[in-house]
């Protein structure tokens, strides 16, 4: 749950990304609006098990997409050194959470999760992201916002006041949570949807793109539609640890 503690903000440096896909690529985008305003920070390369022991290998479309940013895959995830800057650009929560779990069983200090804020988002001053947030373009965190650790939020996404999110939530572009809203780890916020003031959205719960949630929403429960309604709930058995 949430363990995101006020802090220095993040030192500018090389980063490295986790994960070569279109979040990653994002992600990229990021770190090079960070870079245009302060050339210290730069893009160590990035790390996917698709180029791993077994590995199928980086598909020729990702290839080519990493060659036009002028970036390239340096390796897998598990060459990753302990203490390396780095943050999990992997859009699925499950497998954000399951990558962090292995980081942190391989020595990687938790503070080695670094903190990315586009430049173009609004971030209040009373906002305390977790190691490893990436926050992407025109995205808003209003006040006393809290999240947990590897927290994506994306483009013109909205955390209204006194939201709370745990670990590995991603908020896809623009959703829309109102006031006081609770989240809780490896929660899927679907493109567009909008959570009422004050609901609580359960853990390994997802809510559908273009949801309207006005009820709370159980641990792992998919929802959709306006208002909202269950679509189905993952078993407990089938829910990551
Ligand atoms: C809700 C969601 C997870 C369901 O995925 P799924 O389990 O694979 O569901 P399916 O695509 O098999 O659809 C099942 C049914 O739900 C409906 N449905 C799916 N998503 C829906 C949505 N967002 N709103 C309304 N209905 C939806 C489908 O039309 C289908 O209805 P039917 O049975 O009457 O044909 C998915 O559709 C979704 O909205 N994901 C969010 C993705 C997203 O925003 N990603 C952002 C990345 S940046």
């Amino acid at each position: 749950m949430i363990a995101a503690v006020p802090g220095p903000p993040p030192v500018p440096g090389p980063v490295t990304i986790i994960g070569a896909g279109g979040q990653g690529r994002e992600t990229h985008a990021v770190l090079a609006a960070l870079a245009r305003l302060d050339p210290r920070w730069s893009c160590a390369g990035f790390l996917d098990d698709a180029v791993g022991p077994g590995g199928p290998g980086l598909d020729d479309d990702t290839a080519a997409a990493l060659a036009r940013l002028g970036v390239e895959v340096i390796g897998h995830v598990g060459e990753l050194v302990p203490g390396t800057p780095h943050v999990i650009a992997v859009g699925d929560p499950s497998s954000r959470a399951r990558i962090d779990r292995a980081l942190a069983a391989a020595g990687c200090p938790p503070e080695s999760a670094v903190v990315l804020v586009d430049p173009s988002a609004v971030v209040g001053a009373d906002v305390v992201f977790g190691p490893g947030a990436v926050v992407q373009a025109g995205a808003t965190a209003t006040t006393h916002v809290r999240t947990g650790r590897h927290v994506h939020v994306n483009p013109g996404a909205v955390l209204s006041h006194d939201c709370r999110l745990g670990d590995h939530v991603s908020v896809s572009p623009g959703v829309v949570l109102a006031g006081g809203v609770d989240v809780g780890d490896r929660v899927l916020l679907g493109a567009g949807a909008t959570v009422l003031p004050g609901r609580r959205i359960g853990d390994d719960a997802v809510v559908g793109a273009g949801a309207v949630v006005t009820d709370d929403v159980p641990a792992g429960v998919t929802v959709v539609g306006v208002p909202a309604r269950p679509l189905g709930t993952r078993a407990p058995e089938d829910r990551p640890a």
